[in-house]
């Protein structure tokens, strides 16, 4: 079968509107190109990684979507065909092999378009050694895959405005996007490490280090993604105090030339910790550095309501892309089918955006997310008087049920 399609496989006319809809891409990235089948169909090869917790729950909802939508986009034009290969990583891999991210499941992740994971980590790990935690294993999968821009949005959907825990008035219609830097910073400089010193007293300590090169590359994606949004770039730091975010504030400063019609500012990041929570809306794009980013992506999902809504997009120059909600494991509901599919459900819908070039599928998925919530389907993060409580295979269910609906609306 593998070996009938290779022979199938030929050069990609994309029609002209294809090629348009590229162009207008989100973010300054090579899509990633397809082989196509001997039914004419486009074929993308995706390596899951359901990882611990409820991601194998909610991966496998997450793929069921994706094969639908991209199976209805033949309908109108060129179908759309997915070969999913599933890899261990994070606990899950140690259990197996006694590695949290095997070297076969990198060069899965690499030989393929795309990467879509649920998520790593779990009580039962915890205590392991740090190269032997989950966690390393991500750490490890985005350094391998280069994926140094983090697209996070945080969107308020009118049907979840009171799942806010901010007032109605300060939630209602926040539509932002934090683009974190992802593979530097304090996560991966050295010196790292825990020592004694001279006094015999342990010390713990790790670097915060910047290359110019890294901010400008960052600084670019972000300029680029401002300009197809609202034209508003915040970029956050701590030059008051670090001199890795003096230098970043100076190149992001000097980059704005470039990007004459979107309108740059500088903050703090204690002083943006605060205005997230205080007006959000005066926020379109936030660049900042990897740990910043990390803390103040987590701040923006509360205001949407749950962070079970939330997916991301994680990019490189030019390999494959590492899509995944930005939720943990949640080990205390896992394997109860509790847990909210629509974050991963929502991360799908970013890979075939940002990283296949398929806009068309990928609208189809966002649509259908609005349709599910529109009819009132809730899973218990976001259920709120009125609405009808559902497990994860349920929404899933409905989610797949909207998809299809729209194709019945539509012939
Ligand atoms: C995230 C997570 C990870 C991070 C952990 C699990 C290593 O919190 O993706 O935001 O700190 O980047
Ligand atoms: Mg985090």
């Amino acid at each position: 079968m593998a070996a009938a399609l290779q022979t199938n496989i030929r050069p990609v006319k994309f029609p002209a509107t294809f090629r348009a809809l590229t162009k207008q891409s989100p973010a300054p990235f090579r899509v990633r190109c397809c082989a196509v089948n001997s039914a004419g169909k486009k074929r993308y090869n995706i390596t899951l990684l359901p990882g611990d917790g409820i991601g194998p729950e909610v991966v496998s909802i997450a793929k069921n979507v994706l094969e639908q939508a991209g199976s209805l986009e033949g309908l109108s034009h060129w179908g759309v065909e997915f070969s999913f290969r599933e890899m261990p990583v994070g606990g899950a891999a140690l259990d197996l092999v006694g590695v949290p991210l095997p070297e076969e499941t990198v060069s899965a992740a690499k030989d393929s378009d795309a990467v879509l994971l649920g998520a790593i980590g779990g009580y039962k790990w915890d205590k392991n050694e740090k190269h032997l935690k989950p966690e390393t294993g991500l750490l490890q999968l985005r350094a391998a895959l280069k994926v140094f821009a983090n697209l996070r949005p945080a969107t308020v959907l009118p049907q979840l405005v009171d799942a806010s825990t901010l007032k109605r008035e300060v939630a209602e219609g926040v539509d932002l996007m934090v683009v974190r830097e992802l593979t530097g910073g304090i996560y991966f400089g050295v010196p790292r490490g825990i020592k004694t010193n001279e006094n015999g007293e342990e010390v713990g300590f790790n670097t915060e280090v910047y290359a110019a090169h890294e901010i400008d590359r960052i600084a670019r994606v972000a300029f680029e993604t401002a300009r197809k949004r609202r034209g508003k770039l915040c970029s956050v730091d701590k030059a008051n105090v670090l001199e890795a975010s003096i230098l970043w504030r100076r190149r992001v400063t000097a980059l704005a030339a470039e990007y004459p019609d979107v309108e740059l500012s500088h903050m703090y990041v204690d002083n943006a910790a605060m205005q997230l929570v205080r007006d959000p809306k005066q926020f379109d794009t936030i660049v900042t550095n990897n740990i910043f980013g990390d803390i103040l992506s987590d701040e923006a999902s509360m205001i949407t309501g749950s962070i079970g809504m939330l997916p991301s997009a994680s990019l490189s120059d030019s390999g494959p892309g590492l899509f995944e909600p930005i939720h943990g494991s949640a080990p205390d509901i896992a394997g109860q089918d509790k847990a909210n599919p629509l974050a991963t459900i929502l991360s799908a819908a970013m890979l075939l955006k940002y990283g296949l070039g398929e806009e068309k599928a990928a609208k189809r998925i966002e649509d259908a997310v609005l349709g599910a919530l529109n009819k009132g389907f809730r899973t218990g993060d976001i259920y709120s008087n009125g609405t009808k409580l559902v497990g994860c295979k349920e929404m899933g269910e409905e989610v797949l049920k909207s998809v299809d609906s729209q194709v019945h609306a539509s012939v």
